[in-house]
Parts: structure tokens; sequence; C-alpha cells
């Protein structure tokens, strides 16, 4: 049955995986469900979206969770060499080989690999890996003796599958057989909700990281990273958030820290409160209790500066074990300062003793 967004039985959050939009809520719940699977994976969607993170996730999620998570990035490697990765060779099977070594499937046995940029394998070595799929057999290359694996496959790409098909460089067969259950990562314009809270969550990562205590973000920095239109996505935002906390030089991410693109986007994305993507980012303040007077610039920055905020305390606080004291001295800010910023935003319950 469909649902609606955010009304899944199970759209618990995902270790690792920030967002709580209804197309990532929607990825939540599919990921948690095949996990529980043997069935093949293709994971689609632009570059930064987080393929190899979900890719994880499902096999940690698994039955195989305990066994390994091979992954070959099949775009790194020429036909044959991609083909001796994956497959492996006897001893002699080509120049160089001058012993018998297992390949990549058999190194997944028992757990799952995971086949990245799939959109890259030439039609040769789609066939062989259609028989791995269907049959879960193949021979070394230069072998005659089949080979048998229990490995569960997840596919990425970042491109268009069946433009591929369509263009005949991707085998149909293949694909269906891939694509039993597709997952597809939303690109982060899509889900302009999601960025102050990606923004709050590696603002703490970096901080920490750095020993840095950049607290706060200035209202035409919010701005501007909501509005950019992040084409290479959360890895995108997350560099972005990291040399911003290494270059600032206070404690305040400001605009002129962020690089020239994602601060010149002003005039190219929709003006929030008129049909832009902002529409949906004030409505899903407004649903989280966050009062509005309704579609006021101002107002709705105001409060994506508190939700960056409200996340970075709360990560920093979970990072400290809820040690309040701790994380304090980690924000640079005295722990009366902090105390009132976890009542402001209901985040009660970081007690210590400290
Ligand atoms: N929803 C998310 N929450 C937190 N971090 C994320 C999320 N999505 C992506 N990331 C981070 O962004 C970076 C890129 O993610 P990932 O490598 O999974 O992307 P990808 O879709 O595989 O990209 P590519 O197609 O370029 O390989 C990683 O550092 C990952 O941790
Ligand atoms: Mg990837």
């Amino acid at each position: 049955m469909l649902r609606p967004h955010g009304q899944h039985p199970d759209p618990a959050p995902i270790a690792g995986l920030i967002g709580t939009s209804g197309a990532m809520l929607d990825v939540y719940a599919t990921t948690r469900k095949v996990a529980a699977s043997n069935a093949s994976v293709l994971l689609l969607g632009e570059t930064g979206t987080g393929k190899e993170l979900v890719a994880r996730a499902i096999h940690e999620l698994s039955p195989r969770g305990t066994g390994p998570f091979v992954r070959v990035n099949c775009g790194a490697l020429s036909e044959s060499l991609l083909e001796s990765e994956l497959f492996g060779h006897v001893r002699g099977a080509f120049t160089g080989a001058v012993s018998n070594r297992a390949g990549r499937f058999e190194a997944a046995h028992t757990g799952t690999i995971f086949l990245d940029e799939i959109n890259s394998t030439t039609p040769k070595l789609q066939v062989k890996l259609l028989r791995v799929l269907q049959e879960r057999e193949f021979e070394r290359v230069g072998d005659t003796e089949t080979i048998s694996v229990d490995t569960r496959v997840i596919a990425a790409s970042n491109r268009d599958l069946l433009d591929e098909v369509a263009k005949e460089t991707f085998r149909e067969d293949l694909y269906y057989r891939l694509n039993v259950v597709p997952i597809v990562l939303p690109p982060l314009r899509s889900r302009r909700d999601d960025i102050p809270l990606l923004v709050g969550h590696f603002l703490a990562h970096y901080n920490l990281e750095n020993d840095r205590g950049v607290a706060t973000i200035h209202k035409d920095a919010a701005e501007a990273m909501v509005r950019y239109h992040w084409p290479g996505n959360v890895r995108e935002l997350q560099n972005v958030v990291e040399r911003c906390v290494v270059m600032a030089p206070g404690d305040e991410l400001t605009a002129d820290l962020l690089p020239p693109a994602v601060r010149g986007d002003r005039a190219s994305v929709p003006l929030p409160g008129r049909g832009g993507d902002l529409d949906s980012l004030a409505r899903d303040l407004v649903e989280q209790g966050m009062t509005t007077s309704g579609p006021d610039d101002d107002n709705l920055f105001d409060r994506i500066v508190s939700r960056v905020e409200r996340e970075l305390i709360s990560q920093m606080l979970a990072a400290c074990g809820g040690v309040q004291l701790k994380a304090a001295a980690r924000l640079g800010i005295n722990r009366n300062t902090l105390r009132k910023k976890l009542l402001e935003h209901g985040l009660e319950g970081g007690d210590d003793a400290a």
C-alpha cells in the first residue's frame, strides 16, 4: 500500500544518514525492508547523494552484516583488469598472471558485493555478471572450473541506466536482473529542507575533528546554503562546511567564507514563499512546531539558523556523551549559555553530573 510521506510504519533514521524529508523517509523504509532479503538492489542517484552510504547500511542491517562488504569501482578499471578483479584468474591466464588469484566475488562470499558505477561495464562483462546474478556461479579468468558463491549484489549508477539501455550500452536483461529493488537517492536541491540538518551535522563533525568552536551560522550564510543548487549534493555541502570550519577566523560561519558559487546563487533560485522550493522548507518548519507569520523570508532564515544550531548542539552533546560541560567547552560557550540554548531548542535531557 502506498502511504503519504512521513507515515511509514518504520521511518526510523538509519545510522549515518541525515535527513527527515519525505524522500529520505522513503529511502530509510525501503533500505530497512530490502536489508532483510537477499534481493539485488540498484541504487540510483546523482553524485554525492549517498549511494555508498545506503549500500553499506543495507549490508549492515542484513543478516549478512557480519560477513564481508566488498566494494568494486567498475569505472576505475579497464575491461580485462575489472574482469580479473571481479572473478579472479589462474596462473598464466594473461601476461603478468604469475599465480592463481581469487576475485572479489569470492572475497564477498557470505557477504555483499557493491558494484559501483555499474554503467561503466562493457557488454562482455555484463554477460558474465548476468550469469553470476542468475546462477551465482562463474569461472576465474583462464580457468574451466566453475565456482559457486553466496554473495548478495548491490549495484549503483549515477547515470540513468534506462538511457544506457536505450543507447544499447547497457544490456536490458542485466538491467532487469539488477533492478529487482531500485532505490533512488534524491538530489539535495529537491530536499532543501534537509540542508539545515546537514549543515548542523557537519558543523559538529568538523568542529570536533579540528578542535574548533564554530558555534553559530550567520543568516546570510544559511540563506545562501539553502538556496544553492548543490550539483555535488551532500558531498559538496560536506566539503563546504569543512572548509568553513577550518577557515573561519572566529566562532561564526559567515557568508564570506563560502565559495563564490554558493554565495552567488541568490538570483538564480526562486525566492521562497511564492512557489519555490523553500515553501516546503517553511511548511516543514511549521509542522515541527516552529511558528511562522507567513511567507516571510527574514523569519524563515532566522528559523533556518535556529535549526542548524539545534542540530549542531544536539550532535555535539551526543558526541560528548551528554556531558554539558564538555559540549559547552567544545562549542566555545559557557555552560549557562548552553543550558539556555538547550531549553530554547527543547533539547532537555542532556543532564550531567559534571
Ligand atoms: N544523507 C546523508 N547524510 C549524511 N551524509 C551523507 C548523506 N548522503 C551523503 N552523505 C555523505 O556525502 C558523501 C558522499 O556520499 P556517497 O559516497 O555515499 O555518495 P555517492 O552517491 O556514492 O556518490 P558518487 O556517485 O559520487 O559515488 C559521503 O561523505 C557521505 O558520508
Ligand atoms: Mg559512490
